[in-house]
């Protein structure tokens, strides 16, 4: 079935989770929604969050997409359960699949969450990590200042490592050898977060774990896609923004990236 996999994002976190769609299911056409003018979700309240993301799930819907892949924690943590209610296409999230990888890499059951504000108070991790593993330790920490700044495309400067290296300085009084990037946007700061470290724990980002996820499904209801396709990109803020970051994290020259408003 030739239909496009729907993935949507506050902004261009999401593009993590297409990298390695791309990776693994070359021939699945995407469309990517990326809500770059409302992003931050993570400090906006519940309500706010859920209503948004089905602003980009409606329009997706218009379009025909055949299955929707929530590639934001956020709004996987407060609208996952609402969206599966609302919509006949399979859909999943970023959440469950972070949890498995972090549980099947830990030793040690200990494990640190990265997110967003919401996604750290909404708990989701820790439910999901808990449920797979009920004697495991979660430590979770809110990382305002991290979406923004690959929001900017900055994420490669001495500033953002300088970030990186500050708000993660509370996790040392903690002992755990498994850190989730619980946000998508983490995953362009991955190499700071990995330096912050040492290179001494796991460092896990759902992206691939959610691919298996987007793979079995897809074979289950036996809608796989033969024909390769381009992605097609659309964000709510600025496109040459968004292009660059498309450009240099997918390596994919002149990208189809167009507007949307809501
Ligand atoms: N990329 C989103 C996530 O995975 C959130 C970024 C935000 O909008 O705060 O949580």
């Amino acid at each position: 079935m030739n239909a496009p996999i729907g993935v949507i994002d506050s902004g261009v976190g999401g593009l993590t989770v297409v990298r390695e769609l791309r990776k693994y299911l070359p021939n699945e056409p995407i469309i990517y929604i990326g809500d770059d003018a409302r992003c931050p979700y993570g400090p906006r309240p519940a309500e706010e969050v859920l209503a948004f993301t089905l602003d980009m799930v409606n329009s997706l819907a218009q379009m025909g997409i055949k299955m929707l892949v929530i590639a934001c924690n956020t709004a996987t943590a407060i609208a996952l359960d609402e969206v599966r209610k609302q919509f006949d296409f399979p859909v999943i999230g970023v959440i469950q699949p972070g949890a498995r990888a972090a549980v099947n890499a830990s030793q040690t059951g200990e494990i640190a969450v990265l997110g967003t504000m919401g996604t750290v108070n909404s708990k989701a991790y820790d439910q999901a990590i808990y449920q797979l593993k009920p004697e495991a330790t979660v430590y979770s920490l809110a990382c305002p200042e991290f979406v923004p700044i690959v929001e900017n495309g900055d994420y490669r400067t001495k500033q953002a490592r300088e970030i990186v290296d500050r708000t993660l300085q509370p996790l040392h009084s903690h002992s755990f050898d498994s850190v989730i990037l619980g946000c998508t946007h983490y995953p362009l700061l991955q190499e700071h977060i990995e330096a912050h470290f040492s290179n001494s724990k796991n460092i896990i980002s759902s992206a691939v774990e959610t691919v298996i996820d987007v793979e079995r499904i897809l074979n289950e209801q036996q809608i796989l896609s033969a024909a390769p396709a381009e992605p097609l990109f659309y964000t709510t803020g600025s496109i040459e923004k968004f292009q660059s970051i498309v450009e240099d994290w997918l390596t994919l020259p002149q990208p189809d990236v167009r507007m949307l408003t809501f």
